[in-house]
Order: C-alpha cells, then sequence, then structure tokens
C-alpha cells in the first residue's frame, strides 16, 4: 500500500504545475488527501470486510476534502484528482491506471440499474470539470471526456474525445470527427430494474 501511496503522491507533481514539492502537496493537496484515504477505506473494505470502519472513513474523507469515493469502487494506479471538490464516485466504479479527473466529475447511477451501475473507465482517461457519466457505462483507455459533457448510457470508445450534453465524440484516433456515442450495451453485472416504482434499496 505504501508503493500506491508514493505513486500518488508523486503523479501530483507531474500533473500539476502548481505543486512546487512533495512535502508541500502532501500537506496541502486536499484530493491527495481523499484518494489517501480511499486507499485505506478500499483496504478495510475488500481485505477485512469492514464496510462500516470504511463508509466512515470515506465519509471523513468527504467532510474534509469535498471528494466522495466509495470504498467499494476500484481505482487504479497514480489516480489524480484536480481541485476535488464536488467529485463523486460510485460504489461500482471501475477506474483503469493513470486517471485524472477535474473537480465536480460524477461517476454515478441513473437510479435504474441494480449490481453494476456506475461508469468503467480505462486506462489514461481524463474527465473534465463538471462532466457527468451516469450508469455502467464504458470509457476507452486514453480516451478525454471534456468539462461540462453529459453522458448517460452510452459508451465512449478508446482514443477519442468526446464533448458535449450529450456528448458526442470530436476526435478519434487524432482525427477530427463528429459521431455519437453508442448506446451502452448492459454487462450481465447490471441488472436494470423492471417494473416502474421497484425498491432497491440501492442508492444510485
Ligand atoms: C475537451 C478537452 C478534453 C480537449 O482537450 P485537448 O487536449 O485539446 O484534446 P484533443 O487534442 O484530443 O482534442 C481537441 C480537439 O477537440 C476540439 N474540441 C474541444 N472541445 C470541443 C467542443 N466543445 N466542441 C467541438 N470541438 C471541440 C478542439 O477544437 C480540438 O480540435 P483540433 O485538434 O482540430 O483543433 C479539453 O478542452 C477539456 O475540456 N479539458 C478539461 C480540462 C478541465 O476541466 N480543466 C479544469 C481546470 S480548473
Amino acid at each position: 500500500m505504501l508503493t500506491r501511496f508514493l505513486e500518488d503522491l508523486n503523479v501530483v507533481g507531474r500533473h500539476d504545475p502548481a505543486a512546487k514539492n512533495r512535502f508541500e502537496t502532501l500537506l496541502c493537496h486536499s484530493p491527495l488527501h481523499a484518494i489517501l484515504l480511499y486507499r485505506v477505506a478500499h483496504a478495510l473494505h475488500t481485505k477485512l470486510g469492514l464496510s462500516l470502519p470504511a463508509r466512515l472513513i470515506s465519509m471523513l474523507a468527504r467532510f474534509l476534502t469535498g471528494v466522495e469515493i466509495h470504498p467499494a469502487a476500484k481505482v487504479g494506479r497514480r489516480f489524480f484528482i484536480d481541485h476535488g471538490t464536488g467529485v463523486v464516485i460510485g460504489e461500482t466504479t471501475e477506474i483503469g491506471d493513470d486517471c485524472v479527473l477535474f473537480h465536480n466529475v460524477t461517476l454515478g447511477g441513473t437510479g435504474h440499474h441494480r449490481g453494476k451501475r456506475h461508469p468503467t473507465l480505462g486506462d489514461d482517461v481524463l474527465i473534465g470539470t463538471s462532466a457527468t457519466l451516469l450508469g455502467p457505462i464504458t470509457v476507452g483507455s486514453h480516451t478525454k471526456v471534456g468539462a461540462n459533457s453529459f453522458i448517460r448510457m452510452h459508451d465512449v470508445p478508446p482514443n477519442c474525445t468526446a464533448v458535449g450534453a450529450p456528448a458526442a465524440i470530436v476526435k478519434r484516433d487524432g482525427r477530427r470527427v463528429d459521431e455519437p456515442l453508442s448506446p451502452t450495451r448492459l454487462s450481465d453485472r447490471s441488472i436494470p430494474v423492471a417494473a416502474a416504482g421497484e425498491a432497491t434499496g440501492e442508492k444510485a
């Protein structure tokens, strides 16, 4: 876990020109604090089955930093969040390595699915500020989603830039394009809530 901590610390210097040195970053970069607390909460939740202490740590992290990461979410290595406040990462979110999120990004559910109901991001994905991604969608590796974009139940292919609300692809494999996103195909882990008004007991 120490290796992961150090990777998360070092990656701040790579992405944030305002980060002067590691010591200052460790003291002052609140999204880093959120990520470090998430790593602890995730270990408690997954390795020791201590879900209540994990949720309490997650709640503390949200109180201190404004970043809410569910302890059960899977977050890859060298994760970087800039500014942080308002970031919400839901329970069944999966995030690959080397991903970047800006403040106010929501990786949430639609309220119409059980089981896997939050987005999956590949490696090296950037999500701009205030982008909202809803449902068990997939964002491919090396893709960027522009600030203020909105994506609900549509997948974004790898090596793309997608912008807008609703988002469309404006760049693919380095070439300018104007393509719509494809609707998400549900995996076996995503169960639509069939009957309207069915109580799921799960938070979106
Ligand atoms: C959309 C975004 C990811 C593109 O980043 P980029 O590094 O320029 O990405 P790319 O080079 O892949 O794509 C840029 C292309 O997309 C086009 N593009 C970007 N936004 C667009 C939009 N809203 N509508 C149409 N085209 C758009 C650009 O014109 C450019 O085309 P060009 O290469 O022909 O000039 C970026 O503008 C963005 O929103 N970043 C988020 C940053 C952020 O949240 N910062 C917060 C700081 S506090």
